[in-house]
């Protein structure tokens, strides 16, 4: 599935959304112009044919001819950027949960406005105020603007460098164009454009965003994980648990390491088209909608454990107001205009898509109409007048910030997507909508005939849960977003650039993953397919669930959901491996005290290189390697972690499991004679060895399996405070060194660690056929 689009203009040069204005200068009355700006069109950079396949990057293509206009609407010059006192940051609202360790709580491109306009338009008084040839390409090299500055495509540095346990480097942005300055005029390349002027982005370059506290690496700094927030148009389905899964359990990890206050940051996304007709069609207002289902979205994440410090809903005040200071940022810094387009809107995706990505179908009644061709759904051709943001000036500065940060985006796959999207158009970016068509979301401050797009709105729901604008700085730039792949090109394009825009830094890593199909085919509504969480995690209970979405859930690509799998790989591991493995060597057949037997280093003893010497206590050389396996399992496990592959950390612990009872089977222990002194330090071993095993595997499966880690820890006596990554010494006395849970006695036996899934009844059915 290839992103969808936001809400952006002209396609292909063909007849797509596009944008529609004049840019001759009778159309801009200086009086309608920012204040000390002259009338201007098409300073992004030389576009190119954006890839077919690429939809939000279409959007918009062609970009719109803009009626220069105060960019408040003609309303008061400046907007007072100190909004209305709204409440302050909420505090922290979670569901109850068990605690988390460490946790503190709550272009001139085919279609460009510059290609539109007739050549020369608009450039009196400009060519006369332009420079000599000479001092105009000097300037151009030392300014590097987007128009002369298109860079080869940035690589990623050395892979050495990027080591999992490295701390990730600070975040870097590049200067922004200061785009409320005067443009200054200079002539183009002769052979490129004819001859004709353009303005450029001034060279001195503005405000640095804030560094703050919250950017220093190291131990103890904060971060906010994040989800996306959902849609409040529907009930939630597995895909998007799965998304706060992943960043739940990242979360959870990073509490086990003790890495320094944490958020886990989720909400809803209440306003805009989509939310507007979901309620006119189920009869009930918006609001109304919204306090259901975002109830719904908050019940679901709380029964699945998602361990949140912070759900926003968008129409909250407290999110409004930030909003609105954010809209102000955009503006006083001139990365605003008024300009009219016109395309095709796809309502459930909330974007224009060009015609690229359309398709001709016929509805219900048989007549033709166009609709998108990623989710079938149809479009509607619309045409308003809308506030643009300058995308196009942010080529360089995107690109920069990944070449300099190229940890940003993980997996890899999706950097280097993005790297992609900034070499395509990128034309600017249509952020409100006409008051008359959306009524339900912010309106832009200073003009009340229009809406700010519900992306904008939403995006900023990272900053409006820290604080901003008063409190982020001890937060922002230390974030880390969860996001589906439809939704990369507005977190690792748009909201970078919104964020630079307004003065502030891009977050520091965006984890991509991809989505769940259902027997091979999209989940939609309209299939009828769609997997109902809270059903899910009633028939293979919270941890069940939960550890098959991430075992199974491969960041890089779709993933396919079927019930069958979920019991096969539930029962097989949790159930039989890791539940039986407890269940065998807790049996107080052998072990009658029920206590934390002791290691005999005489049975066991510590060997620099097992495979040369000869072994001299009771370990085989089979053994020694497995331990080695379990020994380096921490390590493994949170680097997997810190690269997004939390499936791959589940499949080394389930290897061990596997080898832990492989070695238990191996020296059959209920064969030992507990009467002889010898064999008997050799079973207290054999124990004692599995029982930190699953200690470490009980530790390390907390960010996945909740419950179930904290039942079997329980069992094995570990406390609360030994629960962490950075006390987790796995087999301490081979190395020489006192192992606390020696002769501890056991925690209680409170029956099977994980009860083996029925198979689901649909599958029954389908069996019983056979
Ligand atoms: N509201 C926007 C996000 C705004 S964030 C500032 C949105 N909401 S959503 O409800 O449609 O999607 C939320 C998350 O669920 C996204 O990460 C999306 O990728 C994910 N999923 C939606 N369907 C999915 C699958 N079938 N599989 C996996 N995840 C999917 O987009």
């Amino acid at each position: 599935m290839e992103p969808r689009s936001g809400a952006r203009c002209l396609p292909d040069g063909s007849r797509g959304p596009r944008a529609s204005g004049s840019f001759g200068r009778r159309r801009f009355p200086a009086a309608t112009r920012l204040p000390g700006q002259r009338p201007s069109a098409g300073w992004g950079a030389p576009g190119r044919r954006p890839a077919q396949e690429d939809r939000a990057g279409a959007a918009g293509r062609g970009a719109p001819t803009r009626l220069w206009e105060e960019a408040s609407g003609g309303g008061p010059a400046r907007h007072p950027h100190g909004v209305p006192p709204g409440p302050g940051p909420a505090a922290p609202a979670g569901p109850r949960r068990p605690p988390v360790p460490g946790e503190t709580g709550p272009g001139r491109g085919p279609g460009s406005p510059a290609a539109a306009r007739p050549r020369g338009a608009g450039l009196r008084g400009r060519r006369a105020r332009a420079k000599p040839p000479a001092a105009a390409a000097a300037t151009r090299q030392r300014n590097m603007s987007p128009v002369t500055s298109r860079r080869s495509r940035p690589r990623r540095p050395d892979p050495a460098a990027r080591t999992a346990h490295a701390p990730p480097p600070a975040p870097h942005w590049p200067p922004l164009p200061r785009l409320r300055r005067p443009f200054r005029t200079v002539p183009l390349p002769r052979r490129l454009y004819g001859g004709a002027a353009m303005l450029r982005p001034p060279r001195r370059f503005p405000r640095q965003p804030r560094r703050a506290a919250a950017t220093a690496t190291g131990p103890g700094r904060r971060l906010l994980l994040s989800t996306p927030i959902f849609y409040a148009n529907g009930p939630p389905h597995i895909g998007h648990l799965y998304s706060a899964l992943l960043a739940d359990a990242l979360h959870r990890h990073r509490g086990l390491r003790a890495a320094g206050p944490g958020r886990l940051s989720t909400g809803t996304d209440e306003h805009g088209l989509k939310i507007q007709q979901a309620a006119a069609a189920a009869g009930t207002s918006p609001p109304e909608l919204c306090q259901r289902v975002s109830g719904l979205f908050r019940q679901a994440l709380s029964q699945a454990a998602v361990s949140f410090t912070d759900f926003t809903r968008t129409s909250e005040p407290r999110h409004q107001r930030a909003v609105r200071h954010f809209w102000g940022a955009l503006r006083d810094g001139g990365a605003l205009y008024k300009g009219s387009y016109e395309g095709w809107y796809c309502t459930p995706e909330e974007c224009f898509l060009p015609e690229s990505q359309l398709a001709e179908r016929r509805d219900a009644q048989g007549r033709p109409c166009k609709v998108s061709l990623e989710s079938g759904h149809q479009v509607h051709w619309t045409k308003e007048e809308n506030y643009m943001f300058r995308l196009s000036a942010f080529r360089d500065p995107l690109q920069k910030w990944l070449r300099d940060n190229p940890r940003a985006i993980s997996p890899d796959p999706f950097y280097q997507r993005v790297l992609r999207w900034l070499e395509e158009d990128l034309p600017d970016l249509s952020v409100s909508r006409e008051r008359s068509r959306l009524q339900w979301g912010i309106p832009v401050p200073s003009d009340s005939t229009q809406t700010i797009y519900v992306w904008v709105d939403a995006l900023v729901n990272y900053l409006s849960v820290v604080g901003y604008p008063e409190t982020h700085g001890e937060w922002w730039p230390a974030a880390h977003h969860v996001v589906g792949k439809d939704i990369l090109k507005f977190h690792a394009v748009y909201w970078p650039a919104l964020l630079m825009a307004a003065g502030l830094a891009p977050p520091e890593r965006i984890f991509v993953h991809s989505h769940w199909t259902v027997r091979g085919q999209k989940m939609s509504k309209s299939l009828g397919n769609v997997i109902d969480p809270f059903a899910c995690i009633g028939q293979y209970t919270v941890d069940g669930f939960r550890y098959f979405l991430l075992r199974q859930g491969v960041p890089e690509r779709d993933c396919d959901y079927y019930d069958e799998k979920v019991v096969k790989v539930v029962n097989s591991e949790l159930a039989d491996a890791l539940g039986g493995l407890l269940n065998r060597s807790t049996a107080l057949s052998i072990n009658p005290s029920n206590t934390y037997p002791c290691f005999s280093e005489s049975c066991f003893p510590k060997i620099l290189d097992y495979r040369e010497t000869k072994a001299v206590g009771r370990a085989s050389a089979e053994d020694y390697e497995f331990v080695a396996s379990v020994a380096s399992l921490p390590l493994q496990v949170a680097s997997y972690f810190e690269g997004f592959q939390i499936y791959k950390a589940l499949e080394c612990v389930a290897l061990c499991v596997r080898q832990t009872n492989s070695f238990f089977q191996r020296h059959r222990p209920w064969k030992l004679n507990q009467q002889d002194p010898a064999e008997k330090l050799w079973l207290d071993t054999i124990i004692h060895v599995t029982l930190e095993c699953l200690r470490v595997y009980g530790t390390l499966l907390q960010p996945v399996i909740p419950h179930t880690a904290d039942k079997l820890l329980s069992r094995l006596a570990v406390e609360p405070e030994e629960r962490g990554l950075s006390s987790l010494t796995f087999l301490p006395r081979y190395n020489g060194k006192p192992c606390p849970f020696e002769g501890r006695q056991l925690g209680p036996d409170t029956g099977i660690l994980f009860h083996r899934l029925e198979k689901s009844r649909q599958h029954q059915i389908e069996t019983e056929k056979l």
